[in-house]
């Protein structure tokens, strides 16, 4: 069977409003999804019953208890971690990645190196830069292989050597939709000795994460992009669970994850968190009743999205193939890439078009998104960035069609 988003579609409150009489298209994604009805209903439940803390002798404190073990299970499935005492939460993917970089550097020493990537969103950069800065500590950044926007991996190579404490970088870019050869960049990095630490932001609504695959030192993602509320989520690997020093008040737990959680949790989020992974394996329930696990469904429906998403590539990069004026920044194949596009319109800034395409409903953002170091080396930093066009598997072929009949009236009346 063909995955089909109409029937997606209909669990997503935000897809079927009007607005100023017209309908709306998200193409804004890659900042964040919109989220299903359960997801919705999961944090409304939680705080209208059980609003409570952790530890209590009665029953909303024990329902608490219960969802942040329920989190981290569900947590450990979507990235398959060994163990749910390798997932840890905190506010979004920044806070979690400055909190984790002063925690990892805490050994490290002048004349230690470290190397972030061009490709980057600067989250994953600066909390790295200041690391470093702190400990005396060397940064290198990767550049960008031009012509694909990846990685350049042999400068990559070049940097490499046995001083290199660490590697940060992003399993794909919330830019251009690259995706990055990370297993080629863990291997090269774990054969020096390094550690790495995954941005998968971009890359979690897109493809299912596999940690134990990957075999990577640390991965962060947020749930507000693939379909849930504003939440991080990190992975540490066990060898590091407990060697790690984080910083913590005195009081609180000595042992597993909530060492490294700082003050009270959004339990509201974890309980929308929980149902926005659920709805992730709720089309792979749809197609049979074998009695599957709840990663083999996410597995199983991923498949699907991505299978889907593809073809939202393709038709996209079909229609772009009209427009001498249009550059597109990235892969210009469907497949090494997710559908999120960035493209610029010769003569007309990036904040002109999206207006524009904002003033018919259709939702796109513009800028440089945090990748600073790509929209510098593409000289666009100062130019106003790119128009970031981003598809979920939410978004039809339809809405692609709508949005380059608004594209084109706007150019043919400048
Ligand atoms: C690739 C990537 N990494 C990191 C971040 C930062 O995530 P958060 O907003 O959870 O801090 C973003 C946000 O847009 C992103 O797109």
């Amino acid at each position: 069977m063909t995955f089909d988003p109409s029937i997606n579609r209909l669990l997503f409150p935000a897809l079927h409003q009007h607005i100023n009489d017209r309908p709306v298209y998200f193409f804004d994604g890659p900042g964040g999804s919109q989220v299903p009805q359960s997801v919705l209903d999961a944090m409304n439940h939680y705080l209208g019953h059980f609003n409570s803390n952790l530890g209590g002798a009665f029953f909303s404190s024990t329902k608490t208890t219960a969802l942040l073990t329920k989190a981290r299970q569900v947590a450990q499935t979507f990235v398959n971690a060994p163990s749910a005492n390798n997932m840890v939460f905190g506010a979004n993917m920044t806070t979690l990645t400055f909190q984790l970089s002063r925690v990892i550097s805490r050994d490290w020493q002048l004349g230690d190196e470290v190397i972030v990537t061009a490709l980057d969103h600067y989250s994953n950069v600066s909390s790295w830069q200041q690391a470093a800065e702190d400990k005396g500590a060397t940064m290198h950044q990767v550049r960008l292989d031009e012509t694909n926007c990846d990685i350049d991996y042999d400068h990559f190579t070049s940097l490499l050597n046995s001083r290199t404490k660490l590697v940060a970088v992003t399993y794909a870019s919330n830019v251009t939709g690259s995706l990055v050869d990370i297993k080629r960049i863990i291997t090269a990095a774990h054969a020096v000795g390094a550690q790495v630490y995954i941005d998968a932001v971009h890359y979690a609504p897109h493809r299912l994460i596999d940690v134990q695959q990957l075999d990577c030192d640390f991965l962060v993602c947020s749930a507000y992009k693939f379909f849930g509320p504003h939440l991080g989520i990190a992975y540490i690997a066990p060898q590091w669970l407990q060697t790690l020093r984080p910083y913590k008040v005195e009081p609180a737990p000595n042992d597993g994850p909530a060492r490294f959680e700082t003050g009270t949790q959004n339990f509201e989020s974890l309980a929308g968190f929980i149902a926005a992974v659920e709805y992730l394996a709720h089309y792979s329930r749809t197609l049979d009743t074998q009695p599957l696990s709840l990663r083999q469904h996410l597995s199983r429906s991923f498949n699907h999205y991505q299978a889907y998403e593809n073809t939202l590539s393709q038709h996209f990069l079909s229609h772009l193939q009209r427009y001498s004026n249009i550059t597109l920044f990235g892969l210009k194949d469907h497949q090494q890439r997710t559908p999120t596009f960035a493209i610029r319109i010769d003569n007309v800034t990036p904040t002109d078009v999206a207006a524009h395409l904002g003033d018919h409903n259709l939702c796109v953002w513009h800028g440089h998104f945090y990748a600073q170091g790509l929209c510098k080396q593409l000289d666009l930093l100062n130019k106003g960035g790119v128009i970031r066009i981003g598809c979920m598997h939410y978004n039809t072929h339809h809405e692609i069609d709508t949005l380059f009949e608004v594209l084109d009236c706007f150019l043919t009346v400048r």
